[in-house]
């Protein structure tokens, strides 16, 4: 190869490395478990003895049932109600594969034909989707099914170990959706269903509605809802030990097109509304109607982004004290266009949208020129009662005692003005993760206390590939402690659900249901990889030389979940090495899988580092070596290099004797390289040097049209070169560069030394030299995050 091609070619690899390094998007799970691993797991095939078999997951699904969607946890009756299409199953809340009753609820053949007469599937539309499920009262459940678009609502009960359907028939119209397909949102507060779906069947009229005796709803005019995307709801009680005698509300997560963009194409905006409990209508205007419906836009500011992300769903979190003012809302936002993967988390704070309804501004529609209209900050006078706010002590003392009693003043301004002119945004005013990689679904929040007396948030992630992601952000710095497969095909995953009594997540997607503990701590069989997984529940008994759940033990545990701090750990006991042995000649496979993917593998061969080349070469899960000779033989060690916050740590995870010759075990069977590194043509050279200069620009190009930097989140930095898509190794000799096999997710819970019984790793660690510097980490915040640039009019004198 000419010199200055080749130093041409190095110098685009690392320019292009280094783009790469800084995309902290793309933060790796330190741990991936596969599917099949957990399956293996749970039938107790493993042979690895020090993994807790108990805490593992659970599947449910049954044959030819699909569509698991939506589930009520009846904590009281220790069960998990699931429905799916036209079934609801009651399962032992504590292990889901235990079905402990069902019922059907299936569709006459006639509703069938009435629905496939209407021009709809009649093997998909035309079916029963259960999409409501609530506690009620008495006990009994409330549930809903899309009954072959003619939504219909149905009593249930559980008793003698038997769901039964009371076969009610209410109509379920404004309550459930008649598209399956549709997204809607649903609670049950007070015994009174809130529901947001669209009311007809063309799905044309968007409602926020309450079922009780006077039914209360939105206006159908489109700044009230404008084709709208339900998502979530939440009750909030807001009336609680409140000095202005407030009342609870009822919060409305949704995205629609924004009726107050300034624009030519179409924009759509995430939402947050919001209604008092008490409101029962106006007397003349806003009869029957929310007289307290009030929206803003919900900010999620994601990069320079120019289109507003658009929320996907959102959790509830309240501390163990339930005051609603801690209450904190976590949602998911995922891009408004395709041109993006990234995905995001935003938190918020109840108490501060709480206050942009309570004493924002609104916005209101100005006429330009002939038919359009802007919509721009109100700045006249606000009529009294405060339009949309709840009946409180001053409206009392006004002998305003209920929303009827409301004058038109107020009932008009709030019927032409639903929209406040404040957008909410984030805590700390951007995204508490940004990822590049399988879309974010649906998301859970846990707070737990962890050794060193600090509560974390851990966020449970659920994606469209049937992966759950299990995040924490520690002081800014996004870790993503593992990525759990929990279902076999890649499926979105359409609910989650926590339950605090079991401890246990409930997952649901079309193809069945899955349960998984909060943390698998066992999964971590030393010292050092299970401080190093800084996973807040976890943390390593040394007493009994495990890895446990924090609140199952009474001694102290060793854990650094901020640093990564493992020199507290042991040491642990030295290896047995394995024997291995082959002809000259030959070629041998040297196992070694390392329990993260964060760390870095290199090998050693009787004590001095080992270079790859041509015929040893480093393979994801292990080292290869080909046309064996008798230099080859000695003690090959294994070794993981994995970066914390605190220090480098060194562990050995596989030891092996290797000689020359027909000796010992004998199971150096003949492989064929993957990568073929023979000795290819200076032609065929030139050519794919040429074509990786090529694909490098095209690399840098797309980086740059993408706007990938520069990126604010501050996703561990040291694990960034981890990161890259492409592994490029250079052998020194022949200056040929090559890309390795796909990086292959590490199967972490294999047995991590083959041979070992006591399966703990050999933890000694080089402190020292290469210590890394914390406070340099955290230092780098990055940039600050622009505003989404929506073109809004800031206030009625501008126009
Ligand atoms: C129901 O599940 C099937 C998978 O069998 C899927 O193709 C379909 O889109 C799902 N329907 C709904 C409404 O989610
Ligand atoms: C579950 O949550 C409730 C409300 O926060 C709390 O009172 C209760 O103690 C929790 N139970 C467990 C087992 O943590
Ligand atoms: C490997 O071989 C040596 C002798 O060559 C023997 O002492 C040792 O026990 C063997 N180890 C294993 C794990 O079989
Ligand atoms: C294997 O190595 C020997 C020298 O040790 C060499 O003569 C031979 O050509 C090599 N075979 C292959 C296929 O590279």
């Amino acid at each position: 190869m000419h010199p200055l091609l080749s130093l041409t070619v190095s110098g685009l690899l690392a320019l292009a490395l280094t783009l790469e390094k800084d995309s902290s998007l793309d933060c790796v799970p330190r741990k991936y478990v596969p599917y099949h691993n957990r399956l293996i797991m749970k039938h107790g095939l493993r042979t690895c003895g020090d993994l807790s078999l108990g805490d593992n997951a659970h599947l449910f699904r049954e044959e030819g049932v699909f569509n698991y969607s939506i589930m009520l946890l009846r904590e009281d009756l220790n069960l998990l109600v699931l429905g799916a299409r036209e079934a609801v199953y009651a399962l032992d809340l504590n292990d889901i594969s235990k079905k402990l009753s069902s019922v059907k609820w299936e569709v006459t053949q006639k509703q069938k034909e009435n629905c496939k007469n209407k021009g709809k599937d009649p093997e998909t539309e035309c079916k029963n989707y259960i999409r409501i499920l609530h506690k009620m009262a008495d006990d009994k459940m409330y549930v809903c099914g899309t009954n072959a678009f003619d939504p219909e609502c149905d009593y249930m009960s559980y008793a003698d170990g038997k769901l039964t359907l009371e076969k009610k028939a209410e109509d379920g119209k404004g309550k459930c959706p008649f598209d399956p397909f549709q997204r809607y949102a649903s609670i049950m507060y007070e015994n009174y269903l809130y529901s947001a779906t669209s009311m007809n069947f063309l799905g044309s009229e968007p409602v926020l509605m309450r079922s009780s005796p006077v039914s209360i709803r939105t206006e159908f005019k489109s700044s009230w809802l404008h084709e709208p995307n339900f998502v979530a709801m939440a009750q909030m009680p807001e009336s609680e030990m409140s000095a202005q005698g407030d009342d609870d509300k009822v919060y409305l997560f949704f995205s629609e097109t924004a009726v107050e963009c300034d624009c030519y194409n179409k924009l759509v905006v995430s939402r947050v509304a919001r209604v008092c409990k008490g409101d029962l209508g106006g007397q003349r205007t806003l009869q029957k109607k929310w007289t307290s419906f009030l929206k803003a836009r919900i900010d999620c500011p994601v990069l320079e982004s120019q289109l507003p992300y658009i929320i996907q769903d959102t959790f509830r979190w309240c501390g163990p004290q339930q005051r609603w003012k801690d209450c904190l809302f976590y949602a998911i936002f995922t891009p408004q266009s395709d041109t993006s993967d990234l995905s995001a988390v935003c938190a918020y704070r109840v108490s501060e949208i709480s206050r942009v309804f309570a004493e924002g501004k609104y916005k209101t529609p100005v006429p330009v020129e002939t038919s359009f209209v802007k919509w721009v900050m109100y700045s006249g006078d606000v009529p009294v009662p405060r339009p949309g706010a709840c009946i409180d002590n001053e409206a009392r003392k006004a002998g305003i005692t209920q929303t009827l009693d409301l004058p038109d003043r107020t009932l008009q301004f709030i019927k032409d003005r639903p929209l406040m002119d404040q957008a909410i945004r984030p805590i700390g005013d951007k995204p508490v993760l940004v990822r590049r990689g399988p879309t974010f679904t649906r998301i859970i929040v846990n707070q737990v206390q962890a050794t060193d007396g600090e509560k974390y948030y851990v966020m449970f992630i659920g994606t469209e590939k049937g992966t759950v992601l299990k995040t924490v952000n520690y002081d800014g710095d996004t870790f993503i402690i593992e990525e759990v497969q929990l279902f076999q095909s890649e499926e979105p995953i359409n609910i989650l659900k926590f339950s605090n009594i079991t401890g246990q997540i409930y997952a649901g997607s079309d193809y069945g249901a899955a349960q998984i503990p909060l943390a698998t701590c066992g999964r971590s069989s030393s010292c050092m990889d299970c401080v190093l997984a800084r996973d807040p529940y976890c943390g390593w008994d040394k007493d009994v030389g495990k890895c446990i759940f924090l609140s199952d033990s009474q001694s102290e545990l060793i854990q650094s979940v901020k640093e990564g701090d493992a020199s507290l750990c042991p040491d642990a006991e030295p290896f047995k090495p394995m024997n291995r042995s082959i002809w000259p000649g030959g070629n041998l496979k040297l196992h070694c899988h390392l329990p993260s993917n964060l760390a870095k593998t290199t090998w050693e061969r009787d004590g001095s580092p080992l270079t790859p080349s041509t015929r040893l070469q480093l393979l994801g899960d292990g080292l290869l070596i080909l046309n064996a000779s008798e230099s080859d033989a000695g003690l090959y060690r294994c070794l993981s290099v994995e970066r914390s916050r605190a220090d480098e740590y060194t562990t050995t995870v596989a030891e092996y004797h290797v000689g020359i010759g027909p000796t010992g075990s004998g199971r150096g069977n003949p492989i064929t390289p993957q990568a073929q590194v023979g000795g290819p043509s200076v032609t065929g050279l030139q050519i794919i040097v040429g074509l990786l200069v090529v694909s490098l620009l095209a690399l840098l190009a797309w980086n740059f049209y993408n706007g990938h930097l520069p990126l604010p989140w501050n996703c561990r930095k040291q694990n960034r070169e981890q990161s890259q898509d492409i592994h490029i190794h250079g052998d020194p000799n022949s200056g040929v560069a090559y890309q390795d096999a796909p990086r292959t997710a590490l199967a972490e819970d294999k047995p991590l030394v083959p041979g070992t019984d006591n399966g703990t790793g050999n933890n000694h660690h080089t402190r020292g030299e290469a210590a890394f510097s914390a406070a340099e980490e955290s230092e780098t915040d990055g940039p600050k995050v622009t505003v989404p640039s929506l073109q809004y009019i800031d206030d009625e004198s501008e126009i």
